[in-house]
């Protein structure tokens, strides 16, 4: 088999919806009452390798019984830790190794997309057993099979509620765009704080042709209410319900309200994936067998992708309708019938297909997701991006082929002239062809172009809205705010963003050290290399960061969309876990799109989306004295774009 005929299974997409079907029949003759009738399989003497770098008690022993059934052997590495990976094998490697010794590749991996870099260099067939949060397409199979087996043949018009951490939770993510695609009305109800994440539902939206329509926050009995208007008819876009910050038992919420429920898909809180997040317990939804009384539930099935923690109660195993340990026992047959489908000659050259313009190993952007393949094992994962022109919000988004997170494109540059503009929609024809080119660069802020040199396409008029005296009075200020607020001085630690955020935190150390009469330890924040540098002190024995259990002030001079400063806060948390992080900026733009609050500010200023707000410093030597100036970025006129280019 070649590597351009093999076929994986990374996505629940990877599948159409005949091929899963036909799974289904050929996993029908694998279940126990119809194995003796068998025949030889395509599978037979092939060997299949199972490398799990997390934890799998189903998924892995069902894929090796399944094999084991079908004539075919085993070779498995249960826990990485014990194999080379340990010494810091990269996944492209083992990949490639690994697929010299085996005919199909089992991998559950602990980073989103990594299966996917993995089915990118090994020569032979590679399933996906979990890629961090991000999809477990065989799980969807087995959820799937057992609705059709246990509900009904069709289905179409099945109504699953499915309940708990949706953000996390990869089993959710295949399970819900398979639902969508197969016309299965679907109830979402996340724990609190827990909702399916942005990309999800976008993706639901446009490829289909789910809207959400988010119910308002904290409003549960006007959300109960409306439920039967609200949720989701894949037939009709634009009408689900979602239940946002979900606080009382499932029983409370659901009684009476909603009209028929085939199936509740509960899940566990994916606490290993959580970093800050602290989700408290009555905001977790629980089922219990109180639950199963009310008459509306007498036909509803209880499934779980198991294992369970605290949200499924034991009561509901005595209960015929609590399917979820015959849901984890037809792994087996299901899983017969994939390794059967996938490894059979005769199907390996009709994946299905899938065209989009991809932007490759771009200038400047990265993925949005930080456990994304792409920025944990770079070397493993060009970045690739899919391209999508949403012409309803106007927007240009990217979505990287990895792990689907999406990035909104800020501004767009070319990579000869140098040159960047704020992203329009009228100009995406222009953008398509510098794409197509292999001459587009594009960002997702300015700060992010700038650092990489590029330089507005024309600056409008310019005015000063802040002098040296200003920024001088504004940073005292921020400094003797920041003297006043943090009680540990000796373990506070300035963290500057580069390039300006370094200057300003040399100003502010400065200032502390006048009052304080010893060195404040700074460090660079280079968002480029996603590092931490030390600047100071520089001949301290330790040359290694420590930020545990420190207060830490991150400096930059102008926030705007908050992307800027959360990427640093990121940065900096990946060190470990800090006292505190506050945010000083000297100019606070507004417009944010994400949640970050400076506390210490020199100015608030309004400023339109189109402006640039710039800060000179003497440090710079672009200019003697220090001063903020603002003006309008001009774009190009449409026929002028092409110069642009020149
Ligand atoms: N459902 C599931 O993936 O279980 P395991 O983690 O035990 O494989």
């Amino acid at each position: 088999m070649t590597l351009a005929q093999k076929r994986d299974l990374i996505s629940i997409e990877d599948l159409t919806n005949d091929e899963i079907e036909e799974i289904f029949r050929i996993a029908d003759g694998m279940l126990p009452e119809n194995r003796s009738s068998l025949g030889s399989s395509v599978v037979a003497n092939k060997i299949m390798a199972t490398l799990f770098y997390e934890p799998s008690t189903r998924t892995r022993l069902s894929f090796e019984s399944a094999m084991q059934r079908l004539g075919g052997s085993v070779i498995s590495s249960p826990d990485m830790k014990s194999s080379s990976a340990a010494k810091g094998e990269s996944i492209s490697d083992t990949a490639r190794v690994v697929s010299s010794y085996a005919d199909v590749l089992v991998v559950r991996h602990y980073w989103d997309g990594a299966a996917k870099v993995m089915a990118d260099y090994a020569g032979i067939p590679v399933i996906n057993a979990g890629d961090g949060s991000h999809e477990h397409p065989t799980q969807t199979l087995c959820d799937l099979y057992t609705l059709k087996r246990e509900k009904s043949a069709e289905l179409k018009d099945l109504t699953v509620v499915i309940s708990g951490d949706l953000k996390h939770g990869r089993t959710i993510h295949s399970l819900i765009y398979a639902l969508a695609r197969f016309g299965v009305h679907l109830v979402t109800l996340p724990a609190k704080g827990m909702d399916l994440p942005q990309y999800v539902k976008d993706k639901l939206e446009r490829d289909f042709r789910y809207t959400l329509a988010p119910a308002p926050a904290n409003d549960l009995q006007s959300i109960v209410k409306k439920t039967d208007a609200i949720y989701l008819t894949p037939s009709k876009p634009n009408q689900q319900a979602l239940f946002p910050e979900i606080t009382v038992d499932i029983q409370i919420r659901l009684q009476d309200r909603i009209p028929k429920i085939d199936a509740f898909y509960v899940t566990r809180k994916q606490s290993e994936r959580m970093k800050e997040e602290k989700i408290g317990e009555d905001d977790y939804p629980k089922l219990g067998s109180d639950f199963l009384k009310n008459k509306r539930f007498t036909n509803t099935v209880v499934m779980h992708p198991l294992p369970r923690v605290d949200e499924l109660s034991y009561d509901i195993d005595r209960d015929k309708r609590g399917i979820y340990f015959k849901q984890a026992a037809y792994g087996v047959p299901i899983r017969m019938a994939l390794l059967q489908f996938l490894l059979d000659k005769a199907r390996v050259n009709k994946p299905p297909t899938k065209t989009f313009l991809a932007y490759e190993r771009p200038a400047g952007l990265r993925c949005s997701n930080t456990n994304c393949v792409t920025r944990t094992e770079p070397q493993s994962a060009p970045l690739r991006f899919e391209t999508l022109f949403k012409e309803s919000g106007r927007k240009f988004v990217v979505r990287c082929c990895y792990c689907d997170h999406q990035v909104n494109v800020h501004c767009v540059g070319h990579t000869s002239s140098k040159k960047y503009w704020l992203y329009e929609f009228e100009r995406f024809r222009t953008v398509s062809e510098w794409l197509a080119a292999k001459e587009l660069a594009i960002f997702e802020s300015i700060k992010q172009a700038e650092e990489l040199g590029y330089k507005p396409y024309k600056r409008g008029p310019q005015k000063k809205i802040m002098d040296e005296r200003d920024i001088q009075k504004a940073l005292d200020s921020m400094s003797e705010a920041i003297w006043k607020e943090t009680e540990d001085h000796h373990r506070l630690l300035l963290a500057g963003i580069r390039t300006k955020g370094v200057f300003l935190a040399k100003r502010i150390a400065a200032y502390l050290q006048r009052k304080l009469g010893h060195e404040i330890e700074i460090v660079e924040v280079d968002l480029t290399s996603e590092s931490l540098h030390k600047l100071s002190p520089l001949d301290s024995e330790i040359d290694s960061i420590n930020v545990t259990n420190r207060p830490v002030i991150l400096v930059d001079d102008v926030i705007f969309s908050g992307i800027t400063a959360n990427t640093a806060m990121n940065i900096i948390s990946r060190l470990g876990h800090f006292q505190f992080i506050r945010l000083a900026v000297l100019v606070d733009r507004g417009h944010r799109t994400l949640p970050v609050k400076p506390v210490y500010v020199g100015k608030s200023i309004s400023s339109s989306e189109g402006e640039r707000v710039e800060v000179l410093l003497h440090e710079t030597n672009l200019t003697k004295k220090d001063q903020v100036v603002m003006y309008s970025i001009v774009n190009p006129i449409e026929q002028h774009t092409e110069g642009l280019g020149a």
